[in-house]
């Protein structure tokens, strides 16, 4: 019988910017695991995503760092593939919408619309900025939202209520280019009848009765408030072509162009694999279901516009499921990287394994409501769930077995409990597939942690060691059974975090592969042979990267200690006016010292020393005898990082646990030890430099 066919297509990030938390959990993570999922129950899965390059966003960037906008476009493009790679999201295809074959597929489309009267010509008023003589990108715009009254609204979108905008709509318009007020001016384009849409659209979304439910609210809104032809031409450089002549300083509009990429990427990747219409299958067979990963912001234009346009071109499936999540947010804190809130998967990805790092994300994917990042829970449910419990239990299974030189096979019969035991298994993977298959992703792996709960106590009650003096045909039969729990928890844990899941799944000595081999044949299997080799986990430990606060001050005065002849009282202003009791008056006079720039460490323990409470520690390096104030050059409160690393955490580090961080010097440069890495300390992206070279371990004080 031939194979379910579906296809996964997740939105195509923007290649302006490194990946964060937040974009992984709002669409890529859940995506890789549902296509992994699809895969395990025997579909076949085309899963697409790739780089959206043109957009002002990148235009911005590109204006910003003095390069081009393809300059941008290369960086990102590449270094999303590598974050993708590092996290086991793997795509069938990453395409890019710069690829000369998006460049044909958006010719296909936009001809075929414009034949149709789909895409009709009109006039139409845009922001112009009469100092720099051009139209200006709707994004450039920005003023108070005519919907809501958010007064930082975009003129493509206000990110407060949603709502896509036109930027004439916009209360007090600027630009933020250079905050003056557009004029608008008659400008010629293309634009989406969406209005002669607006019948079948209703009815296709009416049919999405499974769809989530916020994601249907804001379409019905959106549809209900009437539809309105679409400009899909903008005057800018950056963009695809216009296919006919006469249009030469305009381009099709990114998220016209963008949408259309999700053909692009099948129909590359068939050609890659040596089928060239093998996407068909994918895009052509109405039996085919389509499912789209994307966050919230995305909504409108992959339930009405990307379906405006697959009904007008006509050939092509509509979107099946749309599952859009809502926002990951940081620590309570919405990410910004701008106020370095929050990390880049890459970052994270210094201090944690993928394995971790996609377990504690897919346990808190904002499926149903926005949800929180949090250090402290990521290290207590990895350490806890993951470590704990599941590596444990597979350890505690495999070193018996393996201790005592025992082969557990296939029982004839099953005591009361294993049949009990075998049943709960099969009904536990039961609802697992239906959470999955109804894009409960978070909730497949809650009955995951359910079956680890019972496994636990299953190896608990069994007591193998006991019954290895009593009855071996019991004890076969036990550890049998404490196999075949330990393959399902394997197999099940294959779509959330599948390197480790092959790993163990080696250990038990099951040839099959999970990816290549489907659930029903994994669990199956019989037959065991362990090689247990390492405890298939290692714990996280995030207290690291959080223990440092260190910022610019300037010294603002000296005193000598009241009762202590070798100290001085010194005051600092950083963010705030610190006292710091300091040995400094060995090394320095008081003139040598005020007005000074120095670093300072700001959440170490308070101390009182003889009757005065220091705030916090002037830093300085100890070479041999001399010491060297660390400084740097910049405001105070100026924040120091560990290269991208910004402190995130409350609380503080006492002195002990500070002395045990390793600092080093290498090349001029202050280094600090985090996890495995050492990092240079910089102050806003300057390095922190000594006149010391090739020092181990230096001392800070
Ligand atoms: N680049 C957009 C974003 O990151 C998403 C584009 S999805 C596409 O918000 F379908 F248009 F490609
Ligand atoms: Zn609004």
């Amino acid at each position: 019988m031939e194979r379910e066919k579906i296809l996964v297509n997740c939105a195509l990030p923007y290649a302006n910017g490194p990946l964060h938390l937040g974009h992984i959990a709002g669409a890529y993570l859940g995506a890789d695991i549902f296509v992994r999922f699809n895969r395990m129950i025997g579909k076949e899965v085309l899963f697409i995503s790739g780089s959206d390059e043109y957009g002002t966003p990148i235009t911005i960037s590109a204006e910003k760092s003095h390069v081009t906008p393809q300059e941008i476009a290369d960086k990102f493009h590449n270094m999303q593939i590598q974050t993708f790679n590092s996290l086991d999201i793997n795509f069938d295809e990453f395409t890019r919408t710069s690829d000369p074959d998006h460049d044909i597929d958006v010719d296909e489309f936009f001809l075929n619309l414009l034949e149709k009267n789909y895409l009709v010509k009109r006039y139409m008023v845009s922001p112009f900025c009469r100092t720099l003589n051009k139209f200006m990108p709707d994004r450039y715009i920005e003023g108070t939202c005519p919907y809501c009254g958010y007064n930082g609204a975009r003129g493509d979108q206000c990110d407060n209520c949603g709502r896509t905008l036109d930027p004439i709509e916009l209360i007090n318009p600027v630009c933020n280019l250079i905050h003056e007020k557009p004029v608008f001016r008659v400008t010629e384009h293309f634009f989406l009848t969406l209005d002669s849409l607006q019948k079948e659209l209703s009815d296709y979304i009416d049919s999405k009765t499974y769809w989530k439910q916020n994601v249907l609210k804001f379409t019905r809104n959106f549809i209900n408030e009437g539809l309105h032809p679409r400009a899909i031409t903008r005057d800018l450089d950056w963009g695809v072509k216009i296919p006919i002549s006469g249009y030469e300083n305009k381009k099709i509009y990114v998220w016209f162009e963008a949408l259309i990429g999700y053909i692009t990427g099948a129909r590359v990747y068939s050609m890659n694999i040596g089928k060239p219409d093998y996407w068909k299958n994918f895009w052509m067979d109405k039996n085919v279901k389509s499912y789209y990963f994307i966050g919230k912001d995305n909504i409108p234009f992959h339930t009405i516009i990307w379906p405006a346009m697959l009904l007008a071109h006509g050939e092509y499936n509509l979107p099946y499921n749309v599952p859009a999540n809502e926002y990951l947010r940081f620590e309570g804190e919405k990410f910004s990287k701008s106020r370095g809130i929050g990390f880049t998967a890459d970052e994270m990805l210094k201090f944690v394994d993928k394995n971790s790092l996609r377990y504690y994300m897919a346990s808190i994917l904002p499926e149903t409501g926005d949800s929180d990042f949090s250090l402290h829970e990521f290290q207590y449910k990895v350490n806890s769930e993951l470590v704990d419990k599941y590596g444990n239990y597979i350890y505690r299974v495999e070193s018996f077995i393996e201790k005592n030189g025992l082969s557990p096979h296939a029982s004839k019969s099953l005591d009361k409990t294993d049949s009990e035991i075998m049943n709960l298994l099969r009904s536990k993977f039961s609802e697992y597939c239906a959470e999955i298959e109804n894009l409960h992703i978070k909730r497949g792996l809650s009955v995951w942690l359910e079956l680890v709960m019972v496994a636990n106590n299953y190896f608990t009650e069994a007591a193998p060691w006991k019954l290895i003096k009593e009855d071996m045909n019991k004890l076969n039969e036990k550890l049998y059974i404490a196999l075949k729990i330990g393959q399902y928890l394997t197999a099940m844990l294959y779509p959330y975090i599948p390197s480790a899941s092959i790993n163990i799944m080696e250990s038990l000595g099951i040839i099959l592969i999970p990816g290549e081999s489907t659930f029903s044949k994994i669990l199956d299997n019989n037959d065991f042979h362990i090689n247990k080799g390492n405890i298939p986990f290692e714990k996280i430990d995030l207290t690291n990267p959080n223990v440092l606060d260190i910022q610019l001050s300037t010294v603002i005065s000296v005193e000598d200690h009241p009762s202590a002849d070798s100290l001085y009282v010194i005051k600092v202003k950083g963010d705030k006016v610190y006292t710091s009791v300091s040995d400094l008056k060995k090394y320095y006079s008081r003139e040598a010292l005020v007005g000074r720039k120095v670093l300072i460490l700001t959440n170490l323990e308070p101390a009182t020393i003889r009757g005065i409470k220091s705030q916090c520690l002037i830093m300085t390096v100890k070479n041999n005898n001399s010491v060297e104030l660390l400084t740097a050059n910049g405001i105070d409160g100026e924040p120091v990082t560990a290269e991208n690393y910004i402190y995130n955490g409350e609380g503080t580090i006492n002195y002990k646990e500070f002395q045990k961080m390793e600092f080093s010097v290498s090349d001029y440069h202050l280094l600090v030890k985090l996890g495995e890495h050492r990092y240079p300390l910089m102050v806003n992206g300057l390095h922190i430099n000594l006149s010391t070279e090739m020092l181990d371990n230096v001392v800070i004080k």
